[in-house]
């Protein structure tokens, strides 16, 4: 791979052990995907931010870094909110080496902003470079942004926010961002999260296009995390909905179809008990915020109902942030239902949203059942 004469010198060692490091995670991942350069980034999100999955050893490497992000670098969703944690149930062992990974992340440079929604936080413009490890935030860049960014890994999506810079191959380029199969929805199949769901099945690592749809944005980052979760889709296309399809004129006739049926997304929506609810996966834009507290109006809850958002987004809502906290409801920032050892604790879940139906089980050992966004307030009210 092609490196400018800076980019050797740190990689000879000339800028410390860390950046020299960095610059090999960068060529050895280049090298694989035959990357010829490096590509300057906008921004960087990074992956590997809950002590719950990374654990002690993560932890002491994030620890053995000494360097400083040079672009604008957020964090995923930690394990704990950083304020609320004891309300949260969450105990102090593990809150004092979740403090600790955020502290090793704050020395690096980082914004210790925790969210898969990092879009609501700071512009992101069409055609960008970026280096975001959190897939449905990748999908979203990608998709309903038309940013350019491959599905990094906590590491990789670091090293690139050390150096500034991220190997320039796969979806960065425009000509590996073509359409590679059209989905259609049938009528009958009405849940975005769940058509995700059935979606990503289907077409596996493809790139999806869909046609006569007309999701809103909110609706795409939930088709797109789910089809992240349940495929690999990093990249997909609505027909006139987002913008790259407005750019290039994709041409769909020789493509695979699929469809996803009424039948298939209506057997996902299967009734259970339930001990605890958990909304906001990705976490809830101001909009959502808004129809749950609409949701919410004159109830109370009697089951755990945890919101989840960016602290940035609840903090510019304070006032749908208290209509919500009114029933007995949490909002919840900085953590999620996943990545949070809160949530294991319960036995079965409820969520409204087709990523965290994939992911519950595996990662909280739950039992996950999907419902709307309204079904999940009437269960947690009920
Ligand atoms: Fe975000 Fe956690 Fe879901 S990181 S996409 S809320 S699993």
């Amino acid at each position: 791979m092609y490196l400018e004469k800076d980019d050797e010198r740190v990689l000879a060692g000339e800028f410390g052990e860390t950046r020299q490091k960095m610059m090999e995670i960068l060529v050895a991942l280049g090298g694989v995907y035959g990357a010829e350069r490096l590509v300057p980034i906008a921004s960087a999100q990074v992956s590997g931010a809950s002590y719950k999955t990374i654990g002690r050893w993560g932890l002491s490497w994030l620890q053995s870094l000494n360097a400083r992000v040079v672009v604008p670098t957020v964090l995923n969703p930690i394990g704990m909110p950083q304020d609320r944690w004891q309300e949260f149930g969450i105990e102090e062992e593990f809150a004092a080496r979740q403090t600790e990974v955020v502290e090793a992340y704050r020395r690096l440079g980082i914004k210790i902003e925790c969210t898969c929604t990092p879009y609501y936080l700071r512009i992101t413009e069409y055609g960008e470079h970026l280096a975001w490890s959190e897939s449905s935030a990748v999908a979203y860049a990608n998709s309903v942004l038309g940013a350019r960014t491959n599905r990094e890994g906590g590491p990789s999506a670091l090293a690139a926010a050390i150096i500034g810079k991220t190997p320039y191959y796969g979806l960065h380029i425009v000509e590996n961002r073509r359409p590679q199969v059209v989905v259609e929805v049938e009528s009958g199949a009405n849940h975005w999260g769940a058509i995700g769901y059935v979606a990503g099945k289907k077409v596996g690592n493809r790139i999806p296009i869909f046609t006569d749809i007309r999701p809103n944005r909110d609706q795409l980052k939930a088709l797109g995390a789910a089809m992240a979760a349940t495929g690999a889709v990093a990249l997909f296309h609505v027909d006139k909905i987002t913008p790259e399809t407005r750019v290039f004129n994709f041409p769909t006739d020789d493509l695979d179809r699929v469809t996803v049926s009424g039948d298939e997304v209506r057997a996902l929506f299967e009734e259970k008990e339930v001990e605890a609810v958990a909304v906001g996966c990705p976490h809830c834009s101001a909009d959502e915020l808004r129809e749950l507290a609409d949701l919410l109006k004159g109830k109370t809850t009697t089951k755990p109902l945890y919101i989840f958002a960016a602290r940035g987004v609840a903090a510019a809502n304070p006032d749908l942030v208290a209509a919500i906290e009114k029933s007995g409801a949490r909002v919840i920032t900085d953590t999620c239902m996943v990545v949070s050892p809160r949530m294991d604790e319960f036995g079965s879940i409820m969520v409204d949203s087709g990523k965290a139906l994939a992911y519950v089980p595996g990662m909280c050992g739950a039992l996950a059942r999907i419902g709307t966004r309204k079904e999940c307030v009437e269960v947690a009210t009920s």
